[in-house]
């Protein structure tokens, strides 16, 4: 394996081939050959303006081109021989050109750099991977938007946690507008991500601009970017349009993971709150009675990765000056990673929500256990004038006697109550149910089914705006 060849057209002061393990351990074609559609998209539109300002002749911008579609053709088609000798991605396109056109197609360089062209592939896959992910997020939502109307109705009710103990009887439909809240922003992080990195490198050069007479207008309306970058420097050297799509990745991820631990404890014989679909869970070759939740438990997992990619990017970029350095090539792996990683989630949660039953006796049952009233009998008091901290300090050792003989709060006798305080009447039956409670829960953002029922209304409008 010999690269010398190449080397006399691309690097004039080299005599001899690189060592062999150092070609393998500095190419990036491997991976890096995905990017191989816009490689070809930033070229055809580099030479398409090297013709208009009369860097390049009409005849030549005419050939280089078919060259170029071309060799796309043979890239889509499979009939590529992706060269380890010729490095990158770049290369191994600029290379085939050269095998089909000869030394014209020397000429796609003028005016620019590797640099340039790399920071241009790159951002246009970024900026779609971002805007796709903004798409597959927008459509989880709309089904957890679908499952929290079809529980409303029945007013399903589930029990609130804080520290995993139970808290407060909610609706089953607010817990599913929890997760629409968060993957509404999750959405627009990435929106915003791609809003931001909507700029064209493409003209930056090496990294200092080009004597060249050419237009980074021309070349950035036609890649559909919103404007070139406005320093050479910063266009080739910085990768946080990269970072900040790994970091609404990660976010993203965070937000599925804990999605993914809840059902995972729901669906255990101890809850028993949910019945994941057969579709999305696996048996045990061992076990027979097991139905295990991989596709949460991988969701968990996979959100280790998803944080690893950010984190190893930000260490690759801090200690690099401008402006470009090779250790940006490692910037490529991880976004595609965190990219195919949360694609396949988004789809797979897409398909699983609406398939996973909810026992709603069993949620109501365990929304009722715990003393999970307990707050409406000390608001109740309140509600009556006794100061707030009073009341809870009641309730307590209230619920300290229940829990001593293994009472709820209901089974307690006129006499237990009165004892505990006078105004403790028949009226705190009411308060004790987790329908009442969770009727009563009507400020704004809470509970009541009124106020999820207007939280799904605004939620819908929400989805008619893009
Ligand atoms: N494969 C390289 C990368 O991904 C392309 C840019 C190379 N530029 C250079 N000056 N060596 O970053």
């Amino acid at each position: 394996m010999t690269n010398t060849q190449d080397k006399k057209l691309w690097g004039g002061r080299f005599a001899q081939a690189t060592d062999g393990l150092v070609e393998l351990f500095n190419a990036s074609v491997g991976f890096d050959q995905r990017l191989a559609e816009q490689d070809i998209r930033g070229s055809l539109a580099h030479v398409a303006m090297l013709g208009q300002v009369g860097i390049l002749s009409a005849e030549e911008v005419a050939q280089i081109g078919e060259g170029l579609n071309a060799v796309l053709a043979d890239i889509r088609a499979g009939n590529f021989e992706w060269r380890l000798d010729r490095e990158d991605v770049h290369m191994n396109v600029e290379a085939a050109l050269r095998d089909r056109i000869g030394p014209v197609a020397g000429k796609l360089h003028t005016a620019r750099s590797r640099n340039d062209q790399v920071a241009v592939d790159f951002r246009l896959f970024t900026k779609e991977a971002a805007l796709d992910l903004a798409d597959k997020t927008r459509a989880l939502r709309v089904v957890m938007l679908a499952e929290a109307e079809k529980y409303l109705s029945d007013e399903v009710i589930l029990p609130g946690y804080t520290h995993l103990q139970v808290a407060q009887p909610i609706l089953l439909s607010h817990w599913f507008m929890a997760y629409v809240a968060m993957l509404e922003r999750d959405e627009g992080r990435f929106r915003d991500a791609a809003e931001r990195m909507d700029e064209s490198p493409l003209g930056s050069s090496a990294l200092a601009g080009t004597p060249w007479p050419i237009d980074r207008h021309a070349t950035a309306a036609a890649l559909g970017f919103a404007r070139p970058t406005a320093n050479s420097l910063d266009g080739v050297g910085s990768r946080d349009f990269a970072l900040e799509f790994l970091s609404a990745c990660a976010i993203l991820s965070a937000h599925l993971s804990r999605l993914s631990e809840e059902l995972i404890l729901y669906s255990t014989f101890e809850f028993g709150f949910i019945t994941l679909p057969d579709s999305h869970t696996t048996g045990s070759s061992i076990m027979p009675q097991k139905k295990n939740p991989d596709v949460s438990e991988l969701a968990r997992g996979k959100a280790g990765r998803v944080f690893g990619n950010l984190m190893g990017l930000l260490t690759v970029v801090k200690g690099t000056p401008l402006a470009y350095n090779k250790d940006l090539q490692e910037d490529k792996e991880g976004v595609f990673d965190s990219y195919d990683t949360l694609s396949i989630v988004l789809r797979l949660y897409a398909e699983m929500m609406p398939r996973t039953v909810w026992h709603a006796d069993v949620t109501g049952a365990a929304a009722a256990r715990g003393y999970s009233t307990a707050t409406d009998v000390a608001d109740f008091l309140a509600r009556q004038g006794v100061p707030f901290r009073e009341a809870h300090e009641v309730v307590g050792g209230l619920v300290g006697l229940a829990s001593r003989s293994g009472r709820q709060l209901w089974d307690l006798s006129d006499e237990e109550l009165r004892a505990a305080h006078p105004l403790l009447n028949a009226g705190v039956a009411q308060a004790l149910t987790v329908t009442e409670s969770v009727r009563g829960r009507a400020s704004f953002g809470g509970t009541a089914p009124d106020r999820v029922r207007e939280a799904i209304r605004n939620a819908r409008q929400g989805l008619e705006r893009p």
